[in-house]
């Protein structure tokens, strides 16, 4: 298995229909791809992972989002044509020491392949790398799909407080 703690190492991921992916870290030349990801995902998507309406990333968000100091953003292509962004995850730092807040945004096109799933087991690598001892994460309470992924990392029972549940998984 590909070391998490390898900066430079593009992961691989193989999904359900046989696409091979590669998984690395973003860089600055990653915005354009990024934001026209952002723009081929569906409002429902969108609003999924910001929990608000936007079309593509702010500067502010990206600036965030971008900055090795406030976490660890990784980029998903196909093998095939590695500048085409189908999905984002995110492991940010947070003002609880050792606490990280994964969220992760797979291209509509690309979902219900196992990789939102595979993209969340090596997001906790990462995290375990970044020094985290604990992962958490904002989901709507009626976004199955990213409950089913949290469930795979071992999540506890959510804690319902209002329309997005607060997890928090033990790495
Ligand atoms: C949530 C998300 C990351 C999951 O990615 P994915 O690549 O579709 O995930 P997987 O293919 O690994 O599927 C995960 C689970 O959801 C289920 N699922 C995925 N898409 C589904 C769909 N359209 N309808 C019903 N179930 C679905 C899968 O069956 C799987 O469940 P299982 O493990 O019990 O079989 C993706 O749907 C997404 O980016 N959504 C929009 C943004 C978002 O919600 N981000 C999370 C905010 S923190």
């Amino acid at each position: 298995m590909p070391d998490a703690g390898a900066r430079d190492a593009a992961y691989p991921i193989m999904l359900t229909d046989g696409t091979t992916t590669r998984t690395r870290e973003v860089t600055p030349a990653d915005l354009g791809p990024i934001q026209a990801l952002h723009r081929r995902c569906s409002p429902g998507s969108r609003g999924l992972r910001y929990h608000a309406g936007k079309p593509e990333l702010s500067p502010a968000g990206w600036r965030v989002l971008s900055d090795p100091q406030r976490g660890t953003t990784l980029v998903t292509t196909t093998a095939q044509c590695t500048d085409h962004i189908i999905a984002m995850t995110n492991v940010m730092r947070t003002e609880q020491q050792g606490v990280g807040e994964l969220a992760v945004l797979v291209e509509d096109a690309w979902q219900f392949k196992g990789l939102g799933t595979a993209l969340a087991a090596h997001a906790a690598d990462v995290a375990r790398r970044d020094g985290h001892h604990t992962l958490t994460a904002a989901v709507a309470a009626g976004n199955a799909p990213m409950l089913h992924v949290l469930e795979s990392l071992d999540a506890p029972p959510a804690r319902a407080a209002g329309p997005v549940l607060d997890i928090r998984i033990p790495l």
